[in-house]
């Protein structure tokens, strides 16, 4: 399976719909086809995908100067708990610094429940985008924006 794939299994296991967060694969696959963003995929053991292994969770990543952005998280429903949503942001947090990024930001709708594991790796809440978000039942909800210095 293609990088490409692999994301889109995760990503279609991982999202409600009701939040409407999930990126189509066209979407996906215009962004990896800048030179900026990146995908980590993680096996069930924490490890990167090699072979035939399958992906367990996934971070889709945008390098800027001095900064890089995690787009979206996604671990698959039976596999969480296990620290691997974890695992993900750690080694996004490790490539950033050695890429020469001295901050990480991600953007969150406002009642996710990731906020934990967020706030437990160090993220910290810097600004808030009203009514960012739109549900599939039409609710607005607000975007947090978190960074941490790494
Ligand atoms: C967010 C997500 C990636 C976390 O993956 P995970 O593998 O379960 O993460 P971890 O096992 O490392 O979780 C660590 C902590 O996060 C918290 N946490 C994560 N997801 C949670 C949830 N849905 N509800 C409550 N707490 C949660 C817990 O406090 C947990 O700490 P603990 O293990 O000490 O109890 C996963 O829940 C997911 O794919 N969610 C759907 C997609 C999504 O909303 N992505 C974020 C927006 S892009």
């Amino acid at each position: 399976m293609s990088e490409l794939d692999q994301l889109m299994a995760v990503m279609e296991a991982a999202f409600d719909p009701h939040w409407r967060e999930a990126w189509t694969r066209q979407q996906v696959e215009n962004s990896l086809a800048m030179p900026h963003t990146y995908a980590i995929l993680l096996d069930a053991e924490g490890e990167p995908i090699a072979g035939t292994n399958i992906a367990a969770g996934f971070i889709l990543a945008k390098r800027a100067p001095g900064e890089e952005e995690m787009l979206l998280i996604g671990v698959r429903p039976e596999l969480r708990g296990r620290g691997l949503g974890r695992k993900l942001i750690e080694t996004f947090a490790r490539l950033a610094l050695d890429g020469g990024a001295e901050s990480i930001f991600l953007e969150m709708r406002a009642n996710n429940p990731a906020e934990t594991l967020y706030r437990e790796c160090g993220f910290e809440p810097i600004g808030r985008r009203v009514d960012y978000y739109r549900t599939a039942d039409g609710t607005r909800l607000d975007a947090i924006t978190f960074a941490r210095k790494l």
